[in-house]
């Protein structure tokens, strides 16, 4: 059936924080995704509540109709949201407060026993537990030994080379990482950076199953949508009633 698209809607959330509205409501995106076809919606709960808040998480909970995929740093604070809520499977990244965005992959390896405590708690309460992890075979083996259900290979080197070589080499990093975590049992997700013109050579990668996108697609909804919405405010003002 090909690799499932998750579609990350936080940065509807970025949109609507900037004014502290209550529009465009992430719950609405995420309905439309899956109508559109997505088959997971996916959403980042950071620390300081920069765009999703834990209403939405709420809201979500209720209305995803495929998988919901909570990204989460791997703090008590979160672990017992993840209790409360119950997503479908949780994503554990590392978060720095004054990142723009998520950094680089969760160093797995260096912190396996504080890992493996989190993984087996969430999986205690049935939830599916993904890493978010760099294309490194020392952190796919380190995902496999805590027992992760699945890793997320970070795309982000792969999306921001500046050269084909370079490019290349950081496409052949995530096809080993792929491969590696196939042949232990694991379930392969990518994402970070994944646009129009750079996915394709992922959407290609047989052990990939699952890739998460969410900037370049809101990037893009706003495009594509802005002459339709300057219209629709037009017809109002010239006919105001
Ligand atoms: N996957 C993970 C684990 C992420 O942290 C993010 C960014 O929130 C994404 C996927 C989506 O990245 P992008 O917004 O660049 O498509």
């Amino acid at each position: 059936m090909g690799q499932r698209l998750g579609v990350n809607v936080d940065h509807v959330a970025t949109l609507r924080q900037a004014r502290r509205t209550v529009y465009p409501d992430p719950v609405t995106a995420a309905a439309m995704a899956e109508l559109a076809g997505a088959r997971q919606i996916t959403i980042h709960l950071r620390e300081d509540r920069r765009h999703i808040q834990d209403r939405d998480l709420r809201i979500l909970r209720e209305t995803v109709q495929t998988l919901l995929n909570l990204e989460m740093a791997a703090t008590a604070e979160m672990v017992k949201i993840a209790y409360e809520y119950k997503p479908d499977v949780v994503t554990l990244v590392p978060e720095r407060r004054e990142e723009l965005t998520t950094e680089g992959g969760l160093e797995v390896a260096g912190q396996r026993e504080s890992i493996a405590k989190i993984i087996k708690n969430l999986k205690d309460g049935e939830i599916a537990v993904s890493l978010f992890i760099d294309p490194d075979l020392d952190q796919v083996r380190a995902s496999h030994k805590v027992n992760a259900d699945r890793v997320e290979l970070h795309t982000g080197r792969y999306c921001e080379a500046r050269n084909e070589k370079e490019r290349a080499r950081e496409l052949a990093r995530i096809v080993d990482a792929a491969k590696a975590s196939a042949k232990l049992g694991m379930g392969v997700a990518a994402g970070h950076g994944l646009n129009y013109d750079n996915v394709q050579a992922i959407a290609r990668i047989q052990e990939i199953d699952e890739l998460n996108i969410g900037h370049a697609i809101v990037g893009r909804a706003v495009l594509v949508g802005f002459e339709r919405a300057v219209r629709e405010m037009l017809e109002l003002m010239r006919d105001p009633g």
